[in-house]
């Protein structure tokens, strides 16, 4: 999105004769009018605290200020002017905008404009943020709200919730949390995988091992087991006999022609799987995710596909149904197509995929539609190609109007410690609510070492631990850059060393501590700070922690906009060593007046307010003592 601004400038009319390779000879074929609009231009992007998708940035290193603008260079190259001419233009055309909150504009280097806030803008910020009754640090809502639609988590009915289902939760999640926040209309859907040609052995199992689960009236009370042990059992009748074989495609067929004993055990099938995964929900504490699977979608797949013959996009092939789109090929260069119907009439993945755009952007409400401006899938990197596939066949066939868009947010493997495949010892898949249970379990052990002579409640040990255990797990994931694989350890991911949940949540502890004792009030989250206490800098770490603190609504602008929240943990932890830096250089308590006493806890304050806010997006609670 960077640079957008750029793009959208509009070309000089006339080109250079010959460039001058120096760029530094004026042109005269730009009229005052162009260097005027494109100087407006640049004023307009210089807004504070909403910088994201102009051409002001954030400043890569402290000593260029806090933001700065680099397309001086770039413009004077397109238009023949001399760079840091460009640049004093847009200074000049910036300046009246932003004299009251920033310093005079710096030009460096070839042309490079450095901004830096005046400190008494800063500290105003941070007073802000630390009075807000709201709890939301003063922070603005979007004044154009959108529909936002994240689907995200889908695990497969009758199959093992996996660490890919896992990662789509928490990151799914967390966008979610960070969206709304911001304003947005959001729609968490679960597209639960419940549908498709394997419920046809599934079902055809249940007949010979409980039948009882083949009649609506009975199929609710059926205690199907373990369902892993259920599919495995079905799977292996399926590979090895040819009459369960016929039946299952039998079942399949009947299943789709809706009749009541396939119907039955496919929801019992549901059902038994509904408990499995919400139970993994519950642990994690995921709220508001909707499901609506994969069979929602049933009544649009024909039409789909007729529609998509009817445009030309999609032909037979070997029987089925493909559509085929320039540009993807198989390893040996022929087509690969995207099939959307299969020989036997049975409909596919993609074909699912399609409808469900349709029914989210295209469709009205009145039809039953979302009409969604945005819609983000939260999915492993594996399926980039599909969701390519999908998105640009649905583009082809009209499905996506203006204003709306659809967006992978892709992400890469877990791996075991080893870098291999993340299993058990004896290999097999981990079990979600095993490894989730196992972090909580280390950080109990570990609390209660660390508490031993503390006479603790068991109660409160066991409420901690499972705050950071689960916390430790989502932490992990979320402060990796989603793209990239990562290595599942336990020992990293409950260090209280380093960028992780442990470290920030007692980092959060011991800033409320000090609070309490300061301010005398026992709950910290419950303080309102109207008085605002003005602050009074005295030492450079203060007002490092202020710049560090002030680049929250940029951040979340950023990853509302890119999808990436290990920025958000980033910015934790820069955060909060900021804060240590200013801990041990400036004591709160013990401060030298009773003005710096109060500014020093605003401080403390507007940090722990941003902490909590942070780790709350994040789908982490916070603890005060700890
Ligand atoms: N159930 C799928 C899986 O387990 C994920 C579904 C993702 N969402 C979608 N609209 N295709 O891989």
């Amino acid at each position: 999105a960077r640079g957008a601004a750029l793009a959208k400038l509009e070309k000089p009319k006339k080109k250079k004769k010959k460039q001058d390779t120096s760029g530094d000879s004026e042109d005269s074929s730009i009229s005052e009018e162009e260097k005027k609009a494109i100087a407006d231009m640049a004023a307009k992007e210089a807004k504070p605290f909403s910088i994201a998708d102009t051409m002001v940035t954030l400043a890569t290193r402290a000593g260029f200020g806090d933001y700065q603008v680099n397309a001086a260079m770039g413009l004077a190259k397109s238009l023949g002017m001399n760079p840091r001419e460009c640049a004093s233009m847009i200074v000049e055309k910036i300046r009246p905008k932003i004299e009251d909150f920033m310093e005079e504009p710096e030009i460096a280097g070839p042309g490079f404009i450095n901004l830096r806030f005046k400190p008494e803008y800063l500290t105003s910020v941070v007073e802000y943020m630390a009075s807000d009754p709201a709890g939301r640090l003063g922070l603005p809502k979007v004044s154009k709200p959108q529909k936002i639609i994240i689907d995200y988590s889908s695990p497969n009915i009758a199959k093992e919730m996996h660490v890919g289902h896992l990662r789509s939760t928490i990151i799914g999640d967390t966008l979610s949390n960070l969206l709304s926040f911001s304003g947005h209309d959001v729609v968490r859907l679960n597209h639960v995988g419940d549908w498709g040609t394997q419920f046809g052995m599934l079902v055809e199992h249940l007949r010979d091992e409980y039948p009882a689960a083949l009649s609506l009236e009975t199929s609710q009370d059926v205690d199907l087991g373990d369902l892993v042990e259920l599919y495995k059992a079905a799977k292996k009748r399926f590979d090895v006999d040819d009459e369960f074989k016929a039946r299952a495609r039998e079942g399949v067929v009947n299943l789709q022609a809706g009749n009541d004993e396939e119907i039955a055990a496919w929801q019992a099938l549901c059902a038994a799987s509904r408990v499995e995964y919400q139970k993994i929900y519950d642990m994690l504490g995921i709220k508001g995710l909707q499901e609506r699977g994969e069979s929602f979608y049933n009544p649009y797949l024909k039409d789909v596909v007729e529609d998509l013959e009817s445009k030309g996009l999609a032909v037979e092939s070997e029987g089925a149904t493909a559509v085929f789109l320039e540009g993807y090929t198989n390893r040996d260069g022929t087509p690969l197509p995207m099939l959307v119907r299969k020989s036997d009439g049975g409909f596919n993945y993609a074909t699912t995929d399609l409808a469900a755009i349709r029914q989210r952007v295209e469709m009205t409400s009145e039809d039953g539609g979302e009409r969604a401006n945005r819609v983000l899938y939260v999915t492993d990197a594996g399926q980039a190609q599909h969701f390519d596939m999908v998105f640009s066949a649905a583009k082809m066939a009209g499905y996506v109007p203006e204003g709306s868009s659809l967006e992978h947010v892709p992400f890469g493997l877990v791996q075991g410690e080893d870098g291999k495949k993340f299993a058990t010892r004896s290999g097999d898949t981990v079990r979600l609510k095993d490894l989730l249970n196992e972090a909580v379990r280390i950080a109990g052990d570990d609390l209660r070492a660390r508490t031993e002579n503390e006479n603790v409640p068991d109660d409160v040990i066991d409420q901690v631990a499972r705050i950071i255990g689960i916390g430790a797990v989502k932490y992990a994931d979320l402060s990796m850059n989603r793209e990239s694989n990562y290595r599942f350890s336990y020992e990293r991911m409950l260090s209280l060393n380093g960028n992780t949940a442990p470290y920030m949540l007692y980092s959060y502890a011991r800033i409320c501590g000090i609070i309490r004792k300061a301010s005398g009030q026992e709950v910290v989250a419950n303080i309102k700070w109207p008085e605002a206490s003005k602050i009074t800098i005295t030492d450079e770490s203060e007002m490092e922690l202020i710049r560090s603190i002030v680049r929250l609504p940029d951040i979340l602008t950023e990853v509302e906009q890119d999808l990436y929240p290990n920025r958000l943990c980033d910015f934790l932890f820069e955060t909060s060593q900021k804060f240590n830096k200013f801990y041990e250089s400036c004591s709160v308590n013990k401060a030298e007046s009773p003005e710096v006493k109060s500014s020093r806890l605003t401080l403390c304050t507007a940090t722990a307010g941003t902490i909590r806010l942070v780790m709350n997006l994040l789908g982490i609670e916070v603890v005060e003592k700890m």
